[in-house]
């Protein structure tokens, strides 16, 4: 594999920096309309009147859809399909509202300002009636979730009483992280068609074939009748791998004008109607002996859903896998709240409870009088001790052993407020990285071209994250093809289909496919070449042939090659087509599949201002085979970034009298600029898992966030003293101490 792991560039690169990449609002289309969502003001009640006469006799005005006029879908718009796929959507189908800015309205133009100028006349009032959106207030509400998604609600294992008895050194501490929201630099979009009774959408999501049959199921209609098409998307982290109440709206909206229509939400709109991460409050109670053996693990996590829908953030799942404690209890209940829906936002639960898990850890540290890298590895996991599998691979202490060295660890003094460097506080602190390794069924298609090339597809997505690059690398590779002569498609569910963009998976599940319908169509091609005695490999043993650079070659005799293009011509000049489907066999039954890293962060803080800078974090991670060193870096690096936000600036504000967000915005929601990153220095182990698929691939989306915001709350403890368990850790919250 010569091509696996190159640190290729990225092949879409120039279309993206000069703007030929074409996202979801930029298609062009003839006759194309313009919609504009209209959201609640309320956050619970029933419209009482809609007044849309001056909005109407607005010019180049087509449509103003509401409740009263929205076409009746079956099943009356609920869901056919269980969340994610089917969420629990605004059709306009009712006059009920569930959370401020909940779709209420579409206004439809023929320009974008006409469109916009009526949706701000149209005047709605409303019966409003007491919201709940106080997290600590409605708590008490608290139920359990079933099966969140498609995990186990709460688990034990041992006996957590006994635990406790035998473990003197305890932690008791409850961790609280903020409503976020993903804000990916393109906002959602759609853009509708219809074509008789074909739909085709253009649509900013994660997932070409979930969208298009959750489209379907929503509308009734057969899944073949839709196309969506996503051939570049502005980011998702999450948000984008559900179809959320504007897809299906601008479609609505398309069907009854009898036009095209694009619908883009506003920025203030991704702020409620598409997800979020819920708030979080989660109870840790460790024990441990005094050698730092852990006895007793308890983790009961609360978070927020919405009234319509329950939907859980996962923070436990760490919980169960990461340590070798054999007396656990977990724990997940949700509050329902007059809010919009969360989602998954990278790494859902892992994030959140690697938050709270590793900083109980660093606690017990602490209370130990123990190095907490010690602590971690006195405690290590040899298999999966929730599972009772052996791991399929888990190189996590070389991750830690990597880590410390680069990063300088045994330099750490272990007090508190022990370094200092003229005004700065210095904190060292670190933190264990871990996401699951998924896998799901793909499909791939390779064809072979008369003019020598190959056009490689499947209809997996490209976030921004590097899938066309890889898949280009991998098709490559199996073909014996230049990377220069594969086309590789993707981001349209007619190809040949692949799951979702979640959940880490799209490398670990699209590369075995890509790689066996390429093995396939190769063998083709050189089957054709052995056979025809024209060619001049005519007759060579099939043992002593290779595929280089497109040319079917005698590894002995260099000389004797057949280009593919030649070797099609004689053959009549048909391509070459091989399409695999691949899925995971019973390899989850066996061995259990997660990737693993070390994080280690410095901190400064200002000891008279509170202020932190992160000047460096040195990560290593066990993420199987890496398929290119420069993507895969790129994907860390941005996980790494969002830890570092996560740690210390992202919170959605809830304004608890209205239920409205109030920095709905990208000036007032904070995420780092590169003026707050410092270096960050990334290891791979690159050793492929030997059980996930043919290539060892595991997903690498995720992890790169987990671990990060505690080994900063850890250092930010080692630099002041200070235990921060809300996030972000702001300057508020260690500023008082520091002036004692
Ligand atoms: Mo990822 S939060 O599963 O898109």
């Amino acid at each position: 594999m010569n091509l696996i792991g190159q640190p290729v560039d990225r092949i879409d690169g120039l279309l993206k920096v000069t703007g030929e990449a074409r996202y979801a609002a930029e298609f062009p289309e003839a006759r194309l309309a313009h919609a504009v969502l209209v959201t609640s003001t309320i956050a619970r009640g029933t419209i009482a009147s809609i007044d849309a006469s001056r909005a109407q006799a607005l010019p180049g005005v087509l449509l103003v859809m509401t409740y009263q006029n929205a076409p009746r879908l079956p099943n009356g718009g609920k869901p056919a399909l269980a969340p994610p796929a089917g969420r629990r959507l605004s059709l306009l189908q009712d006059n009920e509202v569930h959370y401020s800015n909940e779709p209420v309205a579409v206004v439809v133009a023929d320009t974008l300002e006409h469109a916009t100028d009526a949706a701000r006349q149209l005047r709605i009032t409303y019966q409003s009636s007491a919201a709940t959106v106080d997290f600590t207030q409605a708590k008490p509400n608290a139920h359990a979730p079933d099966r969140p998604q498609g995990r186990q609600t709460d688990t034990q294992r041992g006996s957590f009483d006994d635990g406790m008895r035998s473990g003197a050194v305890r932690v008791d501490a409850t961790y609280t992280t903020p409503i976020e929201h993903h804000n990916p630099m393109e906002p959602h979009a759609t853009m509708a068609r219809w074509d008789g009774p074909q739909l085709t959408l253009y649509d900013a999501t994660q997932g070409v074939s979930s969208a298009a049959q959750a489209i379907a199921k929503t509308f009734g209609m057969s899944p073949a009748d839709v196309r969506v098409i996503s051939p570049f998307v502005g980011g998702g982290f999450g948000c984008k791998g559900s179809s959320w109440s504007h897809v299906s709206l601008c479609a609505m909206a398309a069907r009854q004008t009898g036009r095209p229509v694009r619908l883009a939400l506003e920025r203030p709109q991704m702020f409620g109607p598409v997800g979020a991460r819920p708030h979080t409050e989660q109870r840790f109670i460790l024990a441990a002996r005094p050698d730092g053996t852990l006895t007793a693990m308890r983790h009961d996590s609360l978070s927020n859903t919405s009234v319509i829908e329950d939907w859980t953030e996962t923070c436990c799942m760490v919980t169960r896998m990461l340590y070798a404690v054999p007396n656990q209890v977990t724990t997940h209940r949700i509050v329902p709240l007059n809010l919009g829906t969360p989602t998954f936002m990278r790494a859902p639960g892992e994030t959140t409870g690697s938050f709270a898990l590793e900083s109980a850890m660093d606690e017990l540290a602490v209370a130990l009088h123990m190095d907490p890298l010690a602590l971690r590895l006195k405690n290590y996991a040899e298999a999966d001790p929730q599972e009772n599998k052996p791991w399929s691979g888990k190189s996590l202490r070389e991750c830690y052993q990597i880590g410390a060295q680069k990063f300088g660890w045994s330099r750490r003094s272990a007090a508190p407020r022990s370094m200092c460097d003229g005004n700065a506080l210095i904190g060292l602190g670190m933190a264990t990285a871990t996401y699951p390794a998924n896998r799901s069924e793909a499909a791939a298609i390779a064809r072979i071209l008369p003019d020598g090339t190959a056009m490689v597809a499947s209809g997996t997505q490209d976030l921004g994250t590097g899938t066309y690059t890889v898949m280009t690398q991998v098709a490559a590779d199996a073909l014996g093809f230049a990377p220069e002569h594969i086309h590789f498609a993707l981001g349209d569910s007619s190809l040949p289909r692949a799951p979702v963009s979640g959940g880490s998976q799209s490398a670990a599940s699209v590369s075995p496919a890509v790689r066996d319908a390429a093995n396939q169509a190769r063998s083709q091609l050189i089957t054709l070449a052995l056979a025809d005695e024209a060619s001049p490999v005519y007759g060579i043993a099939l043992e002593d042939i290779t595929v280089i650079d497109g040319w079917v070659t005698s590894r002995s005799q260099p000389g004797k090659r057949d280009p593919a293009a030649a070797i099609i011509a004689r053959s009549g000049g048909k391509p070459i087509e091989a399409t695999s489907t691949v899925k995971p066999g019973d390899e989850k039954q066996k061995y259990s599949f997660h990737s693993f890293g070390a994080v280690f962060v410095e901190v400064h803080v200002d000891a008279e201002l509170g202020t932190i800078r992160v000047p460096r974090v040195v990560a290593a991670y066990d993420v199987g085979r890496v398929l290119n060193l420069k993507t895969a870096r790129s994907q860390l690096m941005g996980g790494i970034v969002w830890g570092i936000g996560a740690a210390l600036q992202e919170e959605t504000l809830l304004d608890t009298r209205y239920g409205r967000f109030t920095n709905a915005n990208l000036a007032e929601y904070h995420v780092p600029v590169n003026a707050d990153i410092g270096a960050l220095d990334i290891t791979f182990i690159d050793r492929p898992d030997p059980y996930i698929n043919s290539l060892g691939v595991r997903g690498i989306g995720e992890i790169g966030i987990t671990g990060v915001p505690a080994a900063i709350a850890n250092a930010v403890y080692h630099a002041t003293g200070v235990r921060v368990r809300d996030l972000p850790v702001t300057l508020d919250k260690v500023m008082g101490a520091l002036q004692v």
